[in-house]
């Protein structure tokens, strides 16, 4: 018996691979499915489930697969080759729709060196996109800074680097044409190819889509010639920051600020293009994307339910050892030597060691790889208006300002990261210039348990959102940051009219996605202890832990926040009184 049992693990641990798994899990060949997230755990904790999967090799495959689905009015959603997003964005509504892979569809389709027009399928992941540009000689002018990522992915939820400098940080803003498959009436074929130029109309809801207009097949995206670029890490104390923000970005095109709010310090990044023939050879790799041991990733999350457990911001606080030399970037590849780093442009953008590791049987993975009992974070992440973001930080400084310790629980190596992204035309885009803001913090892999100092954490986000009419990254945050983000888009209902006419019968679009847009239902999800999950804001004790002493409370500096909050017995009364 106990044989049987070891032979059944030890064949399922060689069964691993080293680069993450795909999201896409079918039981039986190409049907009866789940799909989950990288993290294997999607912020409502669900899974989701899909009658069949396809993976399409060309855009006829493409197309045939849409026609099957419409043609049987069936539910389809995208999923990528890892899929990142935290909510269930990459499910297909019901439990018997059809998921479509892009994994295969990864390949260059046109390099026109002398336009800097690039053209790729939809699934190629970033990393690879990068390099494709600057084997031509070209820059892909920003990006988000994790590489893992397909480029149809990441432009459905409006993703991004850091610039307020020409078009910006947001990666929707290069596109110059791309091509989408959507339903279409069986006397076309149930389905069809939309060609969207540089001026269509349309390509304003499709460049950020939330994955709900069909699937995007190519994208074309304007370049430039490569370019290097100089970075420093300028370290100061935070007592102008609230001033400094609004004005750095305008200083710096790479500009982006770390905050360490425990500290008072604030890392500014001073980074700016210079010329090829600059000498330096610099390499930015984040040490959080590197492949890492199994047993490490093992050890890392031991260590972090202690610390979680402990329940002290000391605890978290005294961990806290913020890598200051070099921030994640060498001169040469291979050793820091001192500031300024020079490097080329695909060198610095972004990094993503651990996507490629080598399959050596799941000894070594990303420390988020589901397969392995590694660390677990949330990422919530909002974009505040630059015209409101010092009145913003100083009110997150006055929360501060409470309790120092508590701002440990942000993930000490980034703190509270900055960057900055400019208002866009594309529908579901930023409506004005905004400094984005993200926030890492502990998550436990059991439900209904709450995390220390969360109301803290809690009361920030909702004063982000709901003081200061933040705008949610489509792809991270907990559903609760959703609740009324669509009103806030002024041009939504032109989205919902380019949805309309593409697919009318909603194939493409799920309950999620129609909550989040809100055209039935609410992003929240009100039940016993959703405040604890982020589902809901909590109105009642009961959306918290009562019984292990978390109490629906408001806020300490945005006193309409609602969040759920710690007390003995003892504290209890004296904060009641
Ligand atoms: C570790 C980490 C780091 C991150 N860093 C950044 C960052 O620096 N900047 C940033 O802005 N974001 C960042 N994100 C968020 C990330 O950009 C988004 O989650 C992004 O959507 C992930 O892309 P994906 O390829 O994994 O897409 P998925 O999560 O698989 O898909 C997202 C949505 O797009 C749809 N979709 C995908 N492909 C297509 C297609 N071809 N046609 C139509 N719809 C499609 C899917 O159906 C789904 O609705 C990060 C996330 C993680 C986990
Ligand atoms: C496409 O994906 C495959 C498998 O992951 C990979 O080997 C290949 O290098 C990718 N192609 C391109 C052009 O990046
Ligand atoms: C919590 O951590 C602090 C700092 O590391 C330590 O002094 C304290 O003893 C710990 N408390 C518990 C209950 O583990």
């Amino acid at each position: 018996m106990h044989i049987l049992l070891l032979l059944v693990l030890t064949i399922i641990r060689l069964a691993g691979s080293s680069p993450p798994p795909d999201p896409v899990w079918c039981s039986n060949g190409m049907s009866d499915c789940t799909v989950t997230n990288a993290g294997g755990s999607f912020s409502d904790r669900g899974i989701c489930r899909a009658a069949n999967a396809a993976y399409p090799r060309t855009e006829q495959e493409l197309l045939a697969a849409v026609a099957d689905a419409a043609a049987a009015k069936r539910k389809v959603k995208v999923a990528t080759r890892y899929s990142h997003s935290f909510t269930p964005l990459a499910c297909p509504g019901g439990r018997d729709g059809t998921v479509i892979s892009t994994r295969r569809l990864n390949r260059t389709v046109r390099i026109d060196a002398q336009k800097r027009l690039l053209t790729v399928e939809s699934g190629m992941v970033l990393k690879d996109l990068i390099r494709v540009a600057a084997a031509a000689g070209l820059a892909l002018p920003n990006s988000p800074y994790w590489s893992g990522i397909t480029i149809g992915g990441l432009l459905a939820t409006g993703a991004h680097g850091s610039s307020l400098w020409g078009k910006g940080g947001a990666m929707h803003e290069y596109v110059v044409g791309l091509r989408i498959v959507t339903p279409a009436p069986a006397s076309h074929g149930f389905a069809v190819v939309r060609e969207l130029g540089a001026d269509h109309p349309d390509l304003d809801a499709a460049k950020v889509s939330l994955g709900v207009l069909g699937v995007i097949s190519q994208v074309t995206l304007a370049l430039q010639p490569q370019f290097k670029r100089s970075v420093t890490f300028v370290p100061r104390d935070e007592s102008d920051m609230a001033e400094q923000v609004a004005l750095w970005g305008a200083l710096h095109e790479f500009a982006d600020i770390s905050w360490l709010p425990q500290d008072r310090k604030v890392i500014y990044r001073e980074d700016n293009r210079v010329d090829v023939s600059t000498p330096g050879n610099g390499l930015f790799d984040f040490h959080a994307f590197w492949s890492l041991p199994a047993d490490q990733i093992i050890a890392m999350g031991v260590e972090e339910r202690r610390m979680e457990e402990n329940g002290t911001g000391a605890a978290r606080c005294s961990a806290a050892k913020y890598e200051r030399q070099g921030h994640f970037f060498t001169n040469d590849g291979v050793s820091f030597t001192g500031y300024p780093v020079v490097g080329y442009q695909h060198r610095m953008q972004a990094s993503g060691a651990c996507i490629d590791s080598p399959d050596d049987g799941l000894q070594t993975a990303c420390f988020w790889d589901p397969r392995i009992r590694g660390p677990s974070a949330y990422i919530s992440g909002f974009s505040v208006a630059l015209s409101r973001a010092p009145a913003f930080l100083a009110d997150v400084q006055r929360l501060r300002d409470l309790d120092p310790t508590a701002f440990c629980v942000l993930h000490s190596s980034i703190g509270v990261s900055m960057r900055y992204v400019r208002a866009s035309s594309a529908f579901l885009g930023k409506a004005e210039d905004s400094i984005y803001v993200d926030l890492v913090y502990y998550r436990s892999d059991k439900p209904g348990v709450p995390r220390a100092h969360a109301d803290m954490v809690d009361e920030l986000e909702q004063m982000a959102l709901h003081k200061y009419g933040a705008l949610p990254h489509w792809g991270k945050n907990r559903n609760f940051a959703f609740e009324g983000a669509i009103a806030k888009y002024p041009k939504a209902s032109e989205f919902l009219k380019v949805k309309d006419r593409y697919d009318p019968d909603g194939i493409f679009s799920s309950e999620w996605s129609d909550r989040l847009l809100g055209i039935k239902g609410s992003p929240s999800i009100v039940e016993k202890g959703c405040a604890i999950e982020g589902l809901c804001v909590c109105s009642d004790d009961s959306h918290c832990a009562p019984e292990l002493g978390y109490f629906c409370r408001p806020g300490k500096v945005y006193t309409e926040a609602r969040v759920c909050r710690f007390y003995t017995p003892a504290t209890r009364i004296s904060d009641e009184l």
